[in-house]
């Protein structure tokens, strides 16, 4: 019976193909969550980790995200017609989080349209985009952006949203305001411009024009970016320099969208889990995280006690070996990022390196962290001008991040103690890190870092900041950070909608 043979020929081919599918899948997940090797010091220990086919790990919507209660009705909006483009290689998971934004806003409307002119999303994010139906219209060239305004289909364009104006503006600033001028007052579109950082200042210049026109709107991420902007556009409305003060700064909106994407199927953290996964991510460059204090800190730190991190004492040897007769499993630190970096030679086993690592891996790896440690080495930058993107990473990762109240207030989005654990000031990271590890904060009470007589139970709310943050622990609940989230994805929603009506 041939139509028999042909079935059982197509059966073992098929079983055939599963089995693969299935060793491959299982090899890349034993790969990225085997424990890295304690055996080994970790300098220079990199991992790259391949993006897996995508078909063996169908991304179900877990729960998919609710429209806004108040669907904008298709009469309200004032802009239909989206182009979202950058020539900027870097930042497309900022930008694609706006578009994903746009896309759950606009789904339903009729008449609709958005498009993405960008280079490649490099690092395996294309995939991600497709898996997770981010976006899902054709991605153009942004070498193709002038022309396609300029002809027929772009000529209805009514919104253009750069990904990146310190860079995108300075080399599209002519051409998109010529293209501005010369259309019919029934045509003209709105500028979006994504910023990241206000002391960027170099194409701020080209700000004056749009503004002038009325056509320009400023799109950060996090709140204190939109801070430093305010005060810079009020500074310029009250000028005495005419070019400025009647360019119309002082109402130029600036709104946040914070990009935070959806990924399903996030890890569950166990209830009595110990905290020992932290993680610090950011490139490896000690102007941007303080990764020399914090080595200082942990070598001292394990120097002290380093059988409350999970370590055997150093005795004599080169290296913190990690006890694993210990209770506890042993603290790692992950630094993930790109660069060099040099580890010290005590923290060999503690720390391990991970560099270029494609998105879905990354996003993996982080995940299954119990705390991010922003580490920052420039407060005066990344609590007022820029925005730091391990803040949104943590967010989106279900990973709680540590902070200050001074963060908190700085970012705005995360002042909410469902996605992060806030330390006093007083405290360091990393002794955040031993009490939170320890359950108990009586080695940071008795301490007295200045040996001055004054150790931290005296100063002034130490003690308390210190309680609170006990108060709360460090693990965050599954739930809690997804209602979170859904939350942060209607605002996000709501500040798309005001974008579409010109509010
Ligand atoms: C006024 O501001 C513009 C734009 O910043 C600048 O180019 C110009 O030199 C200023 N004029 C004076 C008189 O300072
Ligand atoms: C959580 O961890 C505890 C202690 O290690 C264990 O007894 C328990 O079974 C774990 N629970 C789950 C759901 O894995």
């Amino acid at each position: 019976m041939p139509s028999r043979r042909l079935l059982l020929n197509a059966w073992v081919v098929l079983s055939l193909v599963a089995s693969v599918l299935f060793v491959t899948f299982a090899l890349y997940q034993g790969r990225l969550y085997s424990e890295h090797s304690f055996m080994e010091p970790a300098r220079e220990r990199v991992t790259y980790v391949e993006t897996p086919c995508s078909a063996e790990r169908p991304i179900e919507q877990d729960q998919p995200v609710v429209m806004a209660d108040d669907t904008p009705k298709w009469g309200r909006l004032i802009r239909r017609n989206i182009v979202v483009a950058s020539m900027f290689p870097h930042h497309f998971d900022v930008y694609m989080a706006l578009v994903w934004t746009l896309q759950r806003v606009l789904e339903h409307l009729p008449g609709t349209q958005i498009r993405v002119f960008a280079a490649p999303f490099n690092y395996g994010f294309q995939s991600l985009v497709e898996q997770l139906g981010i976006y899902r219209g054709k991605r153009h060239n942004s070498d193709q952006l002038l022309s396609f305004l300029a002809g027929e289909d772009g000529r209805t364009v009514d919104m253009v949203i750069l990904g990146t104006c310190e860079v995108d503006l300075r080399t599209w600033h002519a051409a998109l305001l010529s293209e501005w001028d010369s259309r019919s007052s029934s045509h003209k579109f709105q500028l979006v411009c994504i910023v990241h950082n206000a002391k960027d200042t170099a194409w701020q210049v080209h700000i004056t024009d749009w503004a002038r026109r009325g056509a320009i709107r400023l799109l950060p991420i996090a709140e204190h970016v939109k801070t430093s902007f305010r005060r810079l556009f009020d500074q310029h409305a009250e000028s005495a320099n005419h070019t400025l003060y009647s360019a119309g700064y002082e109402n130029i909106p600036i709104d946040v969208h914070v990009p935070v994407l959806h990924l399903p199927n996030l890890p569950v953290k166990n209830r009595s889990r110990i905290l020992s996964k932290a993680v610090i991510q950011g490139t490896f460059d000690v102007s941007r995280r303080d990764y020399p204090h914090i080595f200082d800190d942990l070598v001292s730190a394990l120097h002290e006690d380093a059988a409350a991190w999970g370590y055997r004492p150093l005795d004599g040897h080169k290296y913190f070996i990690p006890d694993h007769r210990a209770a506890t499993p042993p603290f790692e630190l992950a630094l993930v990022g790109a660069g060099t970096i040099e580890i010290p030679e005590e923290l060999a086993y503690m720390v391990t390196v991970y560099r270029d690592l494609p998105y879905e891996a990354f996003y993996k790896l982080i995940a299954g962290m119990d705390i991010v440690v922003p580490a920052f080495a420039d407060f005066a930058s990344y609590y007022e001008d820029q925005a730091s993107s391990t803040v949104a990473l943590a967010t989106q990762l279900n990973v709680p991040i540590l902070v200050t109240e001074r963060m908190r207030r700085a970012y705005g989005y995360i002042d909410d103690d469902r996605v992060v654990v806030t330390r006093p000031a007083a405290m360091r990271e990393v002794h955040a890190l031993k009490t939170l590890r320890t359950g108990d904060m009586s080695s940071f009470l008795q301490s007295d870092p200045t040996s001055s007589g004054y150790s931290m139970a005296k100063v002034r709310g130490a003690e308390e900041g210190v309680r609170a943050m006990f108060s709360k622990g460090w693990l965050r609940e599954y739930d809690e950070v997804n209602r979170f989230k859904r939350e942060l994805w209607h605002r996000n929603e709501e500040v798309v909608e005001r974008m579409l009506r010109d509010l």
